[in-house]
């Protein structure tokens, strides 16, 4: 007999089971945390040598127009470091035959000043499988960076730090999915883009918070389960009359925001506008103005324009929000994501340097995630 003491807890929200790895068994057999690969000397012959990293006239009036876009969140003190690795990253680009693709949460010296691609996980995902260049620096998580490969296994796809990994992707295991489907036969499966290789190998599709209630729709189905992130899971049940069976996974820096602190927010300003990402707690949903993915939310504020915003979701969106909209007055609760977080600009420039850290992913398990991945892409097109 499975265990559902959280939904009993919580009878409430309306999905229809939780389940986490004890009640399947494989709580003791989770992977190790994934080992950052030591370099290597056929990779490193590759390597280009370190440019000039000084704070030149030169290098200030080939980064003006870029310093422009960030001035209002990068002080003048600060700009002086940035710019030469700003400068020398743009150049290799061209060198390397190379695209930066960054996620939302990236700081604002990499979304605004070396990306040439940016956007929430659904945009970078759709953007990765239209890409041109020979390789791809992926500004973002692993899973991200895994799902660029999934989508281009002939490129040269690299992550600055591969470390960077996501609370909600090393939730799960395709052991686990293996099991919710033996049982729960005939059920589809969908999974949430945080999710590794192995993951979306299992799934029948995969989603992303922009598009996670059209997909579970897509199948047609009266019950469906998704994983692995309980509260967007919570979120889409709200949404959907499909019965959801959920997985007990959570992104850490979204389950740190409670209903108190967005009501304190209120109080103390009640004209205030409060915007938040479907990852957070069902508690915070209810007291906000509106809920969406990363892109959502953008599009949401650049269409309302208010005066006051807070911004329920990685601290870096609304720095990225408040250099192009400066006067939108943002109160930032500042939860930074760690993974996000390790990806800087000396790292990306090493890695245009060094051509590391390559992202593999096993061609069979690649081909059959493909398959998940290319399913939702397709929903759209
Ligand atoms: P979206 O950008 O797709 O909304 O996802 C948020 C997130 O947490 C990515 O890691
Ligand atoms: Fe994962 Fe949350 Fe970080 Fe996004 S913000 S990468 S969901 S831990």
């Amino acid at each position: 007999m499975l265990t559902l003491s959280i939904y009993e807890k919580e009878a409430s929200v309306p999905i229809i089971g939780l389940y986490a790895p004890e009640d399947l068994g494989t709580a003791t057999q989770r992977p190790a945390a994934p080992v950052r690969p030591e370099i290597d000397p056929p990779q490193r012959m590759g390597t280009l040598p370190t440019p000039s990293l000084e704070w030149t006239p030169e290098v200030e009036r080939n980064t003006a127009h870029l310093y422009a876009r960030v001035k209002h969140v990068i002080s003048p003190v600060e700009w002086p470091l940035m710019a030469p690795l700003v400068k020398a990253i743009n150049e290799l680009k061209r060198e390397r035959d190379a695209v930066i693709l960054a996620h939302n949460y990236q700081t604002p010296e990499i979304f605004h000043c070396v990306a040439d691609i940016v956007g929430d996980s659904l945009q970078l995902a759709i953007e990765a499988s239209r890409v041109k260049a020979g390789t791809i620096v992926q500004c973002g998580v692993h899973f991200m960076a895994e799902t660029s490969k999934i989508l281009n296994p002939e490129k040269t796809v690299l992550i600055p730090d591969s470390r960077a990994g996501c609370s909600l992707a090393s939730s799960i295991t395709g052991a686990d999915v293996r099991l919710l489907r033996q049982r729960f036969p005939g059920v589809p499966v969908v999974a949430y883009v945080n999710t590794s290789a192995d993951v979306k190998a299992e799934v029948d599709i995969c989603c992303t918070s922009s598009n996670a209630v059209e997909v579970v729709e897509s199948l047609g189905a009266p019950t469906v389960i998704f994983l692995p992130d309980q509260y967007l899971a919570r979120y889409v049940a709200s949404k959907t009359s499909v019965k959801i069976i959920a997985w007990k996974g959570a992104c850490e820096v979204h389950e740190r925001f409670t209903g108190d602190e967005l009501r304190a927010y209120r109080e103390a300003d009640p004209s205030v506008q409060i915007i938040a990402h479907p990852e957070c707690p069902p508690d915070v949903l209810a007291e906000a103005d509106f809920t969406g993915s990363t892109a959502h939310m953008i599009k949401w504020v650049r269409d309302r324009h208010p005066k006051r915003l807070v911004m329920i979701t990685e601290c870096s969106m609304a720095d990225n929000l408040r250099a192009e909209l400066p006067d939108v007055e943002m109160v930032q609760p500042c939860n930074l994501c760690p993974h996000m977080k390790r990806i800087t600009l000396p790292k990306i420039l090493e890695s245009l340097l060094s051509l590391r850290e390559e992202v593999t992913v096993d061609p069979a398990i690649a081909a059959r995630a493909r398959r998940s991945v290319e399913r939702m892409i397709n929903l759209r097109n």
